[in-house]
Parts: C-alpha cells; sequence; structure tokens
C-alpha cells in the first residue's frame, strides 16, 4: 500500500463509496468489524489460510489476498484448518482443475469439523462455466466463487460472504479496468513481482489463458514506477515485472511506450539492484530490448523465451506466429549481446497433429539451443480453444513416449551448462534458510540458478559473493568469499 489508509477512520455507518480503491477500503473495515464480533463470541481470532496453485501472476495475486485478510484482523493458519481458505486457482492444464477438485474433498472434511469454516475459490479456474456450475451442483458446500477480472473487489466479495449462509457467486466476463494502490503482502520483504500488464491477445491455439484472463492491457508507467519506488523504500531489491507477454507491454497506453522504454526508467530506481520479467514472446522480443539487456547493470542474466515447439509446422498450427529459424536466429543475437545469459524455456509435447519428425525438430532446438532448463509439458486438451477441435489428438503412449526422452535430452544439457560456472565467484541474493539443512543459506545467481552456502539469517536480503565448489545439476554449493 503506498497510501496509508487509516482504517479506523472510515465510517462503516456511512454507505459506501463508489470509487476504487476507498470503497475496497471501506470494506476491509467492515470486515474488520466482522473479527472483532468473532473475537468477542468465541475468545479468539480467526485464522485465513491463502493457497497459490498458479503461476507467478497468481502468486502476486495471492500477495493482494493476504494483505486483505490480515488487514481485516485474521491470522494466518500455517494450514487448510483454518476458518477462511481460499484457493486462487489455475486452468491452464487439466490436471490443475483436478487438484482443485481433490483438495475440496478435503476441506469438505474440515468443514464438517469447523461450522465457521468459509471456502473461497478464485483466479483462472473460476472464468471457466464448466468449473463454476460443476462446483455449484457438486461442491455446494463452498461459499463464495469470483474470478480474475474482479480480484480487487475481493473485500467486498469477503463483507458478503462473512454475513451470508449462501454461496456467493461473482464472476465476469471481462473487463478493462485496473484498480490501483490495492494493499500487498510480500511473501519476501527483499523481492517482489509487479503487474505490468493484465491478460494476453496472443490467442495461441492451446492456450486456455486469453479466455480465462481476458485482453491485454498495460499498467500506465507512472503507477508502476511508483509502486517500484514504494518497494525499493520498503526494501525491495529485485523485482520480477510480470505480464503473459511483457514484450508487448505499453501498445495500448495513451502514450504508448515499449517495455525496453520502461525497463530503462526502472533501472534508475535507487535500491533496486536486480529486475527481472517474464513472460518474452519469441515474436515480439525487439532489438531494443536486446540492446537495453546488454547496456543494463541491473537487467539480471535470465531470459525465459517460451519456444513450445521446435517444427515450424506445430509452431504455426500452435498460432505462435514465429518459425523454428526465426526462434534460433533470436537465440543468436541475445547470446552474442549478452553472453553469460541463462536462457529458458517452455516446451509442449504431443500437439494435435504431432508426427515423429515434428518431435524431432524441437529436439533439434534443444541441442542447438543448449537451454539452461525447460519446463516440459505433455499437451493438455482445453475445451473451447481451437486446438481442441483439431483432428488427429496425439495417443497419450506416444506423448508420454516423447515427454520422457524430451526430458532426458533437456536435463543432462542443463546439467553440463550448470558444471561451467563451477569455479566461479558470483554474487548471490540470500534468500531464505535452507530447508533441509539449517547451517545453509539458499539463494540466487542472476542467472536464476540456486545455491546453497554456509551463512547466518542475519543475511538473508542482501547480496554475497559466493565461490560455487561443486554443482549438482539444479542447485550449487557454495561458500562465502
Ligand atoms: N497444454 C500443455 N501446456 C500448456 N501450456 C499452456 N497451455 C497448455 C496446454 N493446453 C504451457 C505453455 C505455456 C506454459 C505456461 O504452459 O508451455 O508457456
Ligand atoms: Fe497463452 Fe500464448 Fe498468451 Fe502465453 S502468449 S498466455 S501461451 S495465449
Amino acid at each position: 500500500m503506498y497510501h496509508e489508509f487509516d482504517l479506523d477512520d472510515i465510517d462503516t455507518k456511512a454507505k459506501p463509496p463508489v470509487e476504487e480503491p476507498d470503497r475496497q477500503y471501506y470494506f476491509i473495515a467492515k470486515c474488520r468489524e466482522w473479527v472483532r464480533a468473532f473475537k468477542q463470541r468465541y475468545g479468539r481470532l480467526p485464522e485465513s489460510y491463502v493457497l497459490n496453485m498458479g503461476c507467478q501472476m497468481n502468486a502476486r495475486d495471492s500477495e493482494k489476498l493476504t494483505a486483505i485478510l490480515e488487514q481485516a484482523g485474521f491470522l494466518q493458519a500455517k494450514t487448510e484448518e483454518a476458518d477462511f481458505v481460499i484457493y486462487n486457482t489455475c486452468t491452464v492444464r487439466e490436471n490443475a482443475n483436478n487438484k482443485v477438485y481433490g483438495h475440496l474433498g478435503l476441506l469438505n472434511a474440515y468443514k464438517k469439523k469447523n461450522p465457521h469454516m468459509k471456502i473461497a475459490l478464485c483466479g483462472c479456474m473460476m472464468q471457466e462455466p464448466t468449473a463454476v456450475s460443476t462446483i455449484k451442483h457438486r461442491y455446494s458446500f463452498v461459499d463464495l466463487v469470483f474470478g480474475t477480472h474482479n480480484i480487487y473487489k475481493f473485500a467486498e466479495l469477503l463483507d458478503s460472504s462473512l454475513h451470508s449462509d449462501t454461496m456467493v457467486v461473482d464472476v465476469w466476463e471481462d473487463t478493462d479496468r485496473i484498480v490501483e494502490e490495492l494493499p500487498a503482502k510480500r511473501k519476501y520483504r527483499f523481492k517482489s513481482g509487479v503487474n505490468i500488464m493484465f491478460g494476453c491477445n496472443n490467442f495461441c491455439s492451446y492456450c486456455i489463458v486469453p479466455y480465462v484472463r481476458g485482453r491485454e492491457r498495460s499498467r500506465k508507467p507512472e503507477e508502476i514506477l511508483k509502486e517500484i519506488r514504494f518497494l525499493a523504500a520498503d526494501g525491495v531489491k529485485e523485482v520480477m515485472l510480470l505480464g503473459q507477454n511483457v514484450n508487448s507491454y505499453g501498445k495500448n497506453l495513451t502514450d504508448p511506450l515499449t517495455f525496453a522504454q520502461l525497463l530503462e526508467k526502472v533501472e534508475q530506481i535507487d535500491g533496486i539492484e536486480r529486475i527481472r520479467f517474464m513472460t518474452s514472446h519469441p515474436k515480439d522480443l525487439s532489438d531494443d530490448l536486446i540492446e537495453a539487456m546488454r547496456r543494463s547493470k541491473k537487467i539480471c542474466n535470465h531470459l525465459h523465451l517460451p519456444l513450445q515447439s521446435g517444427s515450424s509446422r506445430i509452431l504455426n498450427l500452435m498460432n505462435r506466429r514465429y518459425d523454428k529459424e526465426h526462434y534460433l536466429n533470436l537465440v543468436d543475437r541475445i547470446r552474442k549481446a549478452v553472453p553469460d545469459l541463462a536462457i529458458t524455456t517452455d516446451i509442449i509435447v504431443g500437439f494435435p497433429g504431432e508426427t515423429e519428425e515434428d518431435f524431432l525438430e524441437t529436439m533439434d532446438v534443444v541441442k542447438k539451443v543448449r537451454f539452461d532448463s525447460a519446463f516440459t509439458f505433455l499437451y493438455s486438451k482445453r475445451t473451447g480453444t481451437p486446438a481442441a477441435s483439431m483432428d488427429e489428438q496425439i495417443p497419450e503412449h506416444i506423448a508420454k513416449e516423447r515427454f520422457d526422452r524430451l526430458l532426458r535430452e533437456v536435463q543432462a544439457i542443463a546439467a553440463q551448462k550448470a558444471d561451467c560456472l563451477t569455479g566461479r565467484t558470483l554474487p548471490v541474493l540470500a534468500e531464505e534458510i535452507n530447508r533441509q539443512d539449517a547451517s545453509l543459506l539458499t539463494g540466487r545467481l542472476t542467472n536464476n540458478s540456486v545455491v546453497h552456502f554456509a551463512g547466518t539469517k542475519e543475511m538473508i536480503g542482501t547480496i554475497q559473493q559466493v565461490y560455487l565448489k561443486e554443482s549438482r545439476g539444479f542447485y550449487y554449493i557454495g561458500s562465502l568469499q
């Protein structure tokens, strides 16, 4: 929150304000009254639990949900056995939906033990009418359902739900609004995600995101910079600029600004030492961006550049609007400009019509580019997308066999690449105490690799010079220099 709103100054007897974000602060104050009444009645504060099930954008949204619950007075529970549980869902692949239904079974059992319990669902999966209908009919114990477009109204929806005995459902088809200046509770005090845009206009033929996140909308640069200045003053050293396709940032602004220009402005903010961004679409990655990365002292040595497929024929069916040659050429140009850059990617295996030859084209790109790491996915059919109705869906056993071959190749290359840095001393941002061994800290290189090294908890949030003694495939063992 970069404006201090004093919740005690809000008159909750008055009518709710019409303007945002004032309206939401009014409802936070209302929820706080509910929390106080709960405490008087039961002699304890209610506990809440936010589960993020999706990508970095969802993680940032979850931080906003957490802040609102905290300001309303809820304590944070360590498990899902809480008084208010909210799942921020994903729907990019079918198994994400199955996971939600699985978890709901467990929550139902908790709710039978705790009659105060309220269960809420939000996020991408709730934008799918079939999912909402399944929840209404088969999971009627759920108390609140809302989607991605009205998440800024969470305080208001929470207030309705706390005072209602029936399921509150509020899902919007789309929005052109961006509500600024709502609170967020960061998971890490020294790093933060920052939304720079919402939605996606690309309509890759397999992808449900444009349907559940709506059309592309960029935040105004002055709002983004104001937020980052606030974060820097609050101790943040690393920002991750977030959008489904950051390379097309700014196109729909009244005063258009490119992503490269935005990066240059972020670079000038004192206190910010590392800048990351996600996700880049290969069709829109400009020479200006390459130049900004080359010149910058703060942009991290890491680019996530989803390939999806190495076959130009499949890329065309996927509506990706680039081909194999374009991708390889782009990687060459970026590597020439920024030699130590780590490149990571996303690859889908088993897209409808994918032949063995198409798959070998993907393997070829993997061998040529030598990704530092790759997220590999089995194609998942998403109802409503063009690919779902394409002929020649690939039998699961064939897709799985290709997936395993791809994964072996990707992992072997990643291990070899990681070995290249062994023996060097590099800056590491210490992020947390190691989960297995409390004498170690876990941190990240600017190329996003994980490093474990002996250190003290006072170092968390600082950048240390660490000697990389040994690479163990997915992480390094290092020592302070
Ligand atoms: N099936 C499998 N993977 C998918 N992705 C998006 N949609 C699908 C789908 N239907 C992957 C893409 C994207 C990543 C976030 O998820 O690789 O880059
Ligand atoms: Fe989905 Fe393509 Fe948009 Fe990424 S760019 S969110 S894969 S439609």
